[in-house]
C-alpha cells in the first residue's frame, strides 16, 4: 500500500501547508507560525497552528495534527491514498504506479471504469421508449427528471445476460464482471447478471466514482433491495449514500436517513445534506466521516419500531464521533420520503426545527414504555429514567432533563434528583473500576518496566521528545546518533517507533520530515508527533542540547535498571545504587 517517499516528498514540496490550509481556515501570522480557528472543533480563540518551516499543523485545543496530507484527509473526509491523489491533482503531479503490484492498481481502475460504464448503461436503458413504465415508477414516487439525473438513476433489464453482454461488448471480461459484483456464478458454474428487472441507484464515493449499486424491485417481491457485495472498490461500512452531494452543502447540519428513496426525496425537497448508511447499521467509521463535514446531525429514521431502535443505537455511535445529535420524529408517515410526498418540504422543515436533542428523545422513548397513571409503573419509569439521566455529563443539561422526568412521573424534582444521584454513584463506581483497569493497562503498555509515574520519567520523556524535535530540525545529527541511541532506549514505544523510522528514512536518503510519517503513523500517533514538534523549542546549540538530552535518558535508564528487582545471583541492587549515588555526588 505504501506510496514511495520520493513521490510524497515531491508532493509535499509542491503543496505548501500554509497555502492549502488557507483555503479552509483564515490564518494570521504570529512570529514564525500561523494561527487560526480550528476547523476540526468548535472554538472561539485560535489554538490551531500551522508551521511553514516544519510543514505541520497542530491544534492545541483538540489535539489534531499532522502534515498536509493528514490535513486534507480530515478536511475533505478522504482516505490516505485519496488525499494524496487530491493533492497530486491539485499540483499537477501524476500518481506513481500504485504499490508493489501495479496489476492490482490496473484491476482497480478497470473495475471503476466498468462500474461507470454500467451506470451509464442502466441510465440509458431507463430512458429507452420501451421502458416508460420504469420512468413512470420514479415519477409516481414524485421524482423529477432533474432529480433522477442528479442521482444517476437507471434500470437493469429483466434479463440474465443483458448487462454482461453490453459490458463484454465494451471489452470487459466475465471475471471483471464477477469481481465488480455485477455478475454472479451459480453452483453449476453458470454466470449471469446480478441485477435484473430492478430500478438502479448508483452509490458514488466522495471522489465522484461509481463504486456500487442498489437495485429495487418494482413490485412487492423480495428482496425489496439488492445491493452490491463488498468488492475491491466498495466497502459497505465505509461509505454513505449521497455523501458526494452532501459534502457540498451550505447547511450547518446533516440529515441521516435510512433509505435511498428518503435521501433522494430529501435532496429534491431542498435538504441537500441528507445521507444514508447503506442498508446496514451505522458504523463508527461512517460516523467519523459525517463528523468530518459537520458538527450536527439530525437522525431521521423510519417511524416504526425497527427505525426507532436503530436511532437509539445510532445516537451512541454519533456521540462518540463528537457530533451534536438531534432526533426527528415523523408523525403520520412511515418515513421521510412518504412524509414529504404527503405534507411537503415546509412541513418537513418544521419537523427539523422541532427535532429534539437526543436526551429529550430518549426520555420520551422511556416514558412511552410505561403507563404513568399506574403507581408501580411510575416507580419503574423513575428508575429507568434515572439511569439514563445519570449518563449525561453536563450538569445543567442533566438538571433540565431531571426536571422533565419528574414532571412526566409526577414526582417532585427533589425525589427525582435523589434517584439520579444514586444512579450516578453506582455508575461512577463501575466506571472507576473500569477506568483504573484501563489506566493501569495503558501505563503498563507504555512503560513495561515501570509502575509508578516517576518525576524522572517526566523529565526523561521531555528529553526524548527533545531528541525527536532536534532530529526534525537537523537531520545531520542522525547518523552519528544511530550508534549512541537505540529505538528501545525510548520509554514510550511510540517515540521509539518515530525514532526508528527517522533512521530508516535517513538510510533511504529521504528527509526526516512529517511527510515521511504520513501514511506510516496512524492519526493519533501523527497528532502526538505534531504536538511534540509544535511545542518543543529547539535550541540554537543543537549538539549541546542533544548531548544533554541523551545524558538525561541514560541516567534514567541506569536508575531504572537499579529499581528492578534483583535477578537471581545478581548483585544486591541497593548496594550498587548507594555506591552509584556516592560516586555521582563525589563526581560533582
Ligand atoms: P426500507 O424498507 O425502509 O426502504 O429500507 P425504503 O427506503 O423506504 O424503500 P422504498 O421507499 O420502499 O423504496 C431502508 C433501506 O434499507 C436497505 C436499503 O438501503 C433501503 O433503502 N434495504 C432494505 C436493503 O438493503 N434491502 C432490503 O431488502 C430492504
Ligand atoms: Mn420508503
Amino acid at each position: 500500500m505504501a506510496i514511495d517517499h520520493a513521490f510524497l516528498d515531491e508532493l509535499n514540496a509542491r503543496s505548501d501547508i500554509v497555502d492549502i490550509v488557507s483555503r479552509y481556515v483564515v490564518l494570521k501570522r504570529q512570529g514564525a507560525n500561523y494561527f487560526g480557528l480550528c476547523p476540526f472543533h468548535n472554538e472561539k480563540s485560535a489554538s490551531f497552528s500551522v508551521s511553514p518551516d516544519k510543514q505541520i499543523y497542530h491544534c492545541f485545543g483538540c489535539g489534531a495534527g499532522g502534515g498536509v496530507i493528514n490535513f486534507i484527509m480530515r478536511a475533505e473526509g478522504l482516505e490516505f491514498r485519496d488525499a494524496v491523489r487530491f493533492l497530486a491533482d491539485r499540483c499537477g503531479l501524476k500518481m506513481p504506479q500504485e504499490n508493489a503490484d501495479p496489476q492490482a492498481a490496473h484491476r482497480r481502475e478497470r473495475l471503476l471504469a466498468l462500474m461507470k460504464d454500467t451506470a451509464r448503461f442502466y441510465y440509458d436503458t431507463l430512458w429507452l421508449p420501451e421502458y416508460t413504465p420504469m420512468q413512470q415508477y420514479f415519477a409516481r414516487r414524485g421524482l423529477t427528471r432533474k432529480t433522477m439525473n442528479r442521482f444517476g438513476l437507471g434500470y437493469a433489464p429483466d434479463s440474465f445476460h443483458a448487462t454482461m453482454d453490453a459490458m463484454m461488448k465494451k471489452g470487459y471480461t466475465k471475471e471483471e464482471l464477477l469481481d465488480a459484483g455485477l455478475a454472479v456464478k451459480n453452483e453449476k458454474g453458470a454466470i449471469y447478471d446480478k441485477f435484473r428487472g430492478r430500478v438502479m441507484f448508483p452509490i458514488i464515493d466522495v471522489r465522484g466514482q461509481v463504486i456500487a449499486f442498489g437495485g429495487r424491485v418494482m413490485d412487492d417481491s423480495k428482496p425489496k433491495y439488492l445491493n452490491s457485495p463488498d468488492t475491491r472498490i466498495f466497502h459497505k461500512g465505509r461509505n454513505l449514500f449521497a455523501l458526494n452531494l452532501a459534502k457540498k452543502t451550505q447547511s450547518d447540519y446533516f440529515i441521516l436517513a435510512e433509505g435511498y428513496m428518503d435521501v433522494i426525496a430529501l435532496h429534491q425537497a431542498g435538504f441537500d445534506s441528507a445521507v444514508a448508511s447503506l442498508g446496514t447499521a451505522l458504523t463508527e467509521e461512517q460516523a467519523r466521516m459525517i463528523a468530518r463535514h459537520t458538527k450536527k446531525i439530525i437522525i431521521s429514521y423510519d417511524a416504526d419500531g425497527a427505525g426507532q431502535a436503530a436511532a437509539q443505537r445510532a445516537i451512541d455511535i454519533l456521540k462518540r464521533a463528537d457530533l451534536q445529535v438531534n432526533v426527528l420524529r415523523i408523525p403520520g408517515a412511515k418515513d421521510p420520503d412518504e412524509f414529504i410526498k404527503d405534507k411537503g418540504a415546509d412541513a418537513f422543515r418544521r419537523l427539523i426545527e422541532r427535532s429534539e436533542g437526543h436526551n429529550a428523545y430518549r426520555l420520551e422513548q422511556i416514558a412511552a414504555k410505561f403507563d404513568l397513571t399506574e403507581d408501580d409503573q411510575r416507580v419503574a419509569f423513575v428508575q429507568e429514567a434515572a439511569q439514563m439521566l445519570a449518563a449525561i455529563a453536563n450538569s445543567v443539561e442533566r438538571e433540565i432533563y431531571t426536571g422533565r422526568a419528574a414532571k412526566l412521573a409526577d414526582v417532585t424534582q427533589d425525589a427525582m434528583t435523589v434517584e439520579v444521584r444514586r444512579a450516578m454513584g453506582l455508575r461512577r463506581k463501575r466506571e472507576r473500576t473500569a477506568e483504573h483497569r484501563a489506566i493501569r493497562a495503558a501505563v503498563q503498555n507504555a512503560q513495561p518496566k515501570d509502575r509508578a509515574l516517576h518525576y524522572d520519567d517526566v523529565k526523561a520523556a521531555r528529553a526524548e521528545e527533545g531528541v525527536l524535535a532536534l532530529l526534525f530540525t537537523d537531520a545531520a545529527l542522525l547518523e552519528p546518533l544511530a550508534k549512541r541511541l537505540k529505538p528501545e532506549d525510548f520509554t514510550a514505544p511510540v517515540l521509539g517507533k518515530i525514532y526508528a523510522h527517522a533512521l530508516e528514512l535517513d538510510r533511504q536518503g529521504a528527509p526526516v520530515s512529517i511527510s515521511g510519517y504520513e501514511g506510516y503513523l496512524d492519526d493519533g500517533e501523527l497528532a502526538l508527533l505534531s504536538g511534540i514538534l509544535s511545542r518543543t523549542p529547539v535550541s540554537e546549540r543543537r549538539q549541546q542540547a542533544l548531548d544533554d538530552y541523551i545524558k538525561i535518558m541514560d541516567e534514567r535508564r541506569t536508575q531504572r535498571k537499579l529499581e528492578q528487582p534483583p535477578e537471581a545471583g545478581g548483585e544486591d541492587p541497593m548496594i550498587t545504587f548507594s555506591k552509584m549515588k556516592a560516586d555521582k555526588m563525589g563526581g560533582k
